[in-house]
């Protein structure tokens, strides 16, 4: 006879590094995985945002580490990633959350705008895992966590460079999946769609409190209800315990995949409700025959 016992999440022991971890849904991840036993150090621009995320980490019995950095900036992304080996003696656990766009045309962006949009999505993520492979290779093995987007896999209209960004990111999870998997190290991405965060608010300093954060008005919760169909935007902490799970022994035989956490868009593939609560195509296409 076998004894059931309840699978749960534990990172007891584990180091985990968080980009952007002081607000959304790097936020959520960090606590997320100090919740379930890690030691946690977050790299982020917002030195408010710093303090707040290690005395939150710290009350839940884990060491913290902030480290306030631009991730633009590869070079302080590299130091961040050896100064948290460093402090906690290894690392196991990357979580490559920092990301932005901006909305605009792609023929009216200049290269320095590319540039940025690069910077921040593509070569920040290059930069930290570039610089953590040798340390869980050192510990043995670890888990990469990559949060792309639902625009990574489908098309983006003034968000195209984001996109691009986002897709490469995909494909090098599973490049990623395949190089290191005699190291005992995974790695997996999470494409969330819309999830209310921070940025998500237009709250881009000071606390990342979501008692700061407006409310969306009530068109806009219309049409959330209507596109997606769970029927509602994502929540942050739903994120960092995906991101917990697939960083746990629960996932120990994931790697390369990328999750889908967004209510349901990217199964829908473009039909929405209508008015009246049915699904049809846009714009208010009857279904079928
Ligand atoms: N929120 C969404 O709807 C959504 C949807 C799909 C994908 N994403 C992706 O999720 C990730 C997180 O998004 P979010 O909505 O939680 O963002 P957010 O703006 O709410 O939070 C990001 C955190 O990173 C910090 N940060 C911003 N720029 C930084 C920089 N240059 N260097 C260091 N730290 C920086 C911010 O201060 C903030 O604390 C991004 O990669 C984003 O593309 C978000």
């Amino acid at each position: 006879m076998t004894t059931a016992t309840k699978p749960e999440i534990s990172l007891v022991g584990k180091v985990a590094l968080v980009t952007g971890g002081g607000g959304g849904i790097g936020r959520a991840a960090a606590l997320s995985l100090a919740a379930a036993g890690a030691d946690v150090a977050i790299i982020e621009i917002v030195p408010e945002r710093c303090d707040e995320m290690v005395a939150l980490i710290e009350a839940m019995g884990r060491k913290a580490l902030a480290i306030t950095a631009n991730v633009m900036d590869r070079d302080a992304v590299i130091a961040a990633v050896d100064q948290t080996a460093a402090h906690f003696g290894k690392l196991d656990i990357l979580v490559n959350n920092a990301g932005g766009v901006t909305w605009r045309p792609f023929a009216q962006l200049q290269p320095k705008n590319w540039q940025r949009h690069i910077d921040m999505n593509l070569i920040s993520n290059l930069a930290a895992t570039s610089a953590a492979i040798p340390h869980m290779i050192e510990a043995g093995g670890g888990s990469i966590i990559a949060v792309t987007s639902i625009e990574a896999s489908r098309a983006a209209p003034g968000y195209a460079v984001y996109a691009a960004c986002k897709a490469g990111i995909n494909n090098l999870t599973r490049s990623l999946a395949v190089e290191l998997s005699e190291h005992g190290i995974r790695a997996n991405a999470i494409a969330p769609d819309s999830t209310r965060t921070p940025g998500m608010s237009g709250v881009f300093d000071g606390s990342a409190d979501p008692a700061r954060w407006p409310v969306p008005s009530p068109e806009r919760q219309e049409t959330i209800r209507r596109r997606i169909p769970l029927g509602r935007q994502g929540i942050a902490e739903e994120c960092g315990d995906l991101i917990a799970f697939l960083a746990s022994p629960l996932a120990s035989y994931i790697t390369g995949a990328i999750i889908p956490i967004d209510g349901g868009t990217w199964a829908s593939g473009g039909w929405i409700r209508d008015r009246d609560g049915q699904w049809v195509l846009p714009p208010d296409i009857p279904a079928a025959g």
